[in-house]
């Protein structure tokens, strides 16, 4: 609609003046929406010399990385590059079950790996003096993103947003709390990088943030995608987080979400997704006991994502999707459906 072509054209404008003509930006992305869109912004806007990071976790679901590699680099033209951690993250993930040490290990080697990369293209545009420093760092903040942040406590010192001072502990819980990549501009800020935050969508909310992503050429699929948590696959695992589990909840969650999408419900719900309990449970096969995992299927609609309730499927899908992925994912021997609401319970498992 008008106003949103209005916000593009301004949006635009106000991002060339603020970085100028020579400054380069960099950005972490994921594949979800709101990243896309403040991507493509830059793009539009300042072309090459904007590079979007996509840190390959080795926790992203089945052929996520390569659909990604698709979208924003041949369908939307972005400078990206995609840096394989996997092997990283799962070496420093071995033998940890404690949640809250998981997210911790994958968000610091997240800041790892995005700083080597920030650093290359620093080092590479000097080489070639075809660009001038780094010096902004892309967040895909939305308006409730710091809203939601203003109730945390953090660090009191101050880092420059758009040339406005803001508190620490908003911008780092924002980020920290959404985008999985807690402390990155403040680590930054201390090299020599002395990055700056740009935050285009900070004004928006989700469904203007969709509207302005339909008009940028972005793809429904991707405009309409249920968000997908920083950690990854990792806060799905109920116990340690191997290939091979990461490897059973990928084909159970495609099971699901395929199932999902056949039945022309997936944007009914606002999230759904396959988890692993990696206890083991009985089942039968001939006349042998055997065990394997619990599969937990979660599926959840919500206004804001601060409460929701349990998605109610028609129970003979269920059942479907159930017997399916017992058949087909070695490993498990039973499927539950979580049924609790938010609150008491979160989206998430950990
Ligand atoms: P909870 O589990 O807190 O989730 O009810 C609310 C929403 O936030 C997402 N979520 C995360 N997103 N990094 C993220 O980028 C995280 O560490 C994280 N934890 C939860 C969750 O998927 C849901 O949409």
């Amino acid at each position: 609609n008008w106003e949103m072509g209005n916000f593009t054209e301004k949006e635009i404008i106000r991002i060339r003046k603020l970085v100028g003509d020579k400054a380069q930006v960099i950005g972490a992305v994921s594949g979800g929406v709101d990243s896309t869109v403040a991507a493509r912004l830059m793009k539009e806007a300042i072309g090459d010399r904007f590079h979007a990071i996509l840190v390959d976790t080795g926790l992203m679901r089945l052929n996520e990385c390569q659909e990604v590699k698709k979208t924003l680099q041949e369908h939307l033209g972005i400078n990206l590059t995609i840096v394989d951690g996997g092997e990283l993250f799962f070496s420093r993930l071995a033998g940890v079950v404690e949640p809250e040490t998981k997210r911790k290990i994958i968000g610091e080697t997240f800041i790892d790996l995005f700083e080597k990369e920030a650093i290359r293209i620093e080092e590479e545009a000097k080489e070639t003096h075809r660009a001038g420093k780094v010096e902004w760092f892309l967040q895909g903040t939305l308006y409730a993103d710091l809203i939601e942040s203003l109730s945390f406590k953090g660090p009191s010192a101050t880092i420059k947003s758009e040339g406005k001072h803001l508190d620490n502990s908003i911008i780092l819980m924002a980020i920290t709390a959404h985008h999985n990549v807690g402390g990155l501009p403040a680590r930054m800020m201390n090299g020599q990088a002395q990055l700056k935050l740009i935050e285009p969508l900070r004004e928006l909310f989700k469904d203007e943030v969709r509207a302005f992503g339909r008009q940028l050429g972005i793809h429904e699929d991707l405009v309409m995608r249920h968000p997908f948590p920083g950690p990854g696959i990792a806060i799905r695992i109920l116990g340690e987080v191997t290939p091979e589990h990461v490897e059973i909840v990928r084909k159970a969650d495609h099971i699901f979400i395929s199932m999902i999408k056949e039945a022309g419900i997936y944007d009914q719900m606002s999230q759904a997704y396959a988890a692993l309990d990696t206890n083991r449970a009985v089942g039968v096969m001939g006349d042998s006991r055997v065990y394997g995992m619990i599969c937990i299927l979660r599926a959840v609609t919500s206004v804001d994502f601060m409460s929701a309730e349990p998605f109610e499927f028609p129970f003979q899908l269920l059942k479907n999707i159930c017997r399916r992925i017992v058949n087909e994912v070695d490993g498990i021997t039973r499927v539950v459906y979580d049924c609790t609401s938010k609150p008491p319970g979160t989206i998430e498992l950990e």
